[in-house]
């Protein structure tokens, strides 16, 4: 839309024109009244980006700058947007004129006349190779530096335990603790580790879940089991409410990693002498759901939004929201959400928290 009263029509094509030309996005109009949905238009970003002239586009399907690369997913997703008359965005893998490979994001829009009849397409192509080689360069950056690290740290694991079991030869009180404390460390290290590596598999779209038939009562009571000496060395009550008993459809190990994650949270910062409970119930909807309530600090209201989002540092007064890497909540949403479920927190600062997740039971 433009601004009221002060250009003519005259002008604001020609105006609209102009910026169209001068877009540094790739921009491309179709005819798909025309046989095989032509292109009726070309901007001078789109003959830059591809190596074409305008001659050697005009009147020939876009599909030309996928070469014989056309096994690609993508494609499909576009060929029902432009059959349902809808807008999509895509990235697929395109070819310029010297054969160079380059990934372009390609959003589509249908265009239509007053009377609501599609009379054109409108394609806006981004040349995003860079960024996607950026990405690639990263994740493999990440495999490098984590199999780096955990090599080393699993070696001085093994190697803390082999002298805190004495095989080494006798060792003292003293020397006996500073190793606990050691291999405490590398224990925090390596789940660090294993964090980031979720982490990275989660924002690939390459975590696979293993779901099968599971007692969710089963998981939830040995977790608790688990944690049970931990708590009672911090003097916290760690109790168990089975409310009910839900079989679910889910990848056990992950559902136990976002039961560990939120009751080792709920022991680490619950002050001493308090309670942390684990509860399992049905919702009113009937959905399965685990809440794990501590009589921590809370969360303050500012900070509640964020709370599963990827590395966040706030300024809450809880220290399990200060610090660490950020990462474990926003792993236990998006596992939860792999599984159709969700995650969420009711918390009031200076009354506690209560962390909880909800999964679909089968019937
Ligand atoms: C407006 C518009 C712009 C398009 N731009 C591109 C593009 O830049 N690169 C590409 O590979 N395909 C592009 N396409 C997709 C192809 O023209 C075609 O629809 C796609 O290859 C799927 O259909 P097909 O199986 O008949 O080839 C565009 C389509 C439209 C409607």
């Amino acid at each position: 839309m433009f601004i009221k009263d002060q250009l003519s029509q005259t002008e604001q094509l020609l105006l609209m024109s102009r910026a169209v030309e001068s877009a540094r996005n790739g921009v491309v109009i179709t005819d798909p009244n025309r046989s095989d949905n032509p292109i009726i238009y070309t901007n001078p970003a789109f003959t830059e980006m591809t190596g074409y002239s305008a001659d050697e586009i005009l009147g020939h399907n876009c599909r030309f700058l996928q070469g014989t690369d056309r096994e690609q997913p993508a494609l499909e997703e576009l060929r029902q947007a432009i059959k349902q008359e809808r807008a999509v965005t895509v990235v697929l893998r395109n070819y310029k004129k010297n054969g160079t490979r380059f990934f372009n994001e390609l959003t589509i829009s249908p265009v239509r006349n007053e009377h609501g009849q599609l009379v054109s397409l409108v394609g806006i192509q981004n040349d995003i190779t860079a960024r996607i080689e950026a990405e690639a360069r990263i994740s493999d950056f990440y495999a490098i530096v984590s199999h780096e690290l955990r090599t080393p740290i699993a070696k001085i694991k093994s190697s803390l335990s082999v002298i805190a079991d004495g095989e080494a030869g006798p060792v003292s009180d003293t020397v006996r603790r500073f190793v606990e404390i050691s291999a405490k460390s590398a224990d925090s290290l390596w789940k660090l580790i294993e964090n980031i590596l979720d982490f990275k598999k989660l924002e690939s779209g390459k975590f696979r879940l293993l779901k099968q038939r599971l007692s969710l009562a089963e998981l939830a009571e040995n977790v608790v089991a688990e944690f049970r000496p931990v708590a009672n060395e911090a003097s916290i009550e760690l109790t168990y409410q089975c409310l009910a008993s839900p079989h679910v459809n889910a990848d056990g190990q992950r559902l136990v990693q976002v039961m560990e994650n939120l009751v080792s949270n709920a022991v680490k910062f619950s002050p001493e002498g308090s309670e942390v409970t684990v509860k399992l119930l049905l919702t009113d909807r009937n959905w399965a759901r685990v809440e794990v309530c501590d009589h921590g600090s809370g969360i303050s209201a500012h900070d509640l939004p964020r709370l599963f989002e990827k590395f966040q540092q706030l300024e809450s007064p809880d220290r399990r929201l200060r610090g660490g890497t950020g990462l474990g909540l926003s792993i236990c949403k998006a596992i939860m959400e792999a599984h159709g479920g969700h995650v969420g927190v009711i918390s009031r600062e200076g009354h506690g928290s209560t962390f909880w997740f909800e999964i679909e039971p089968l019937q």
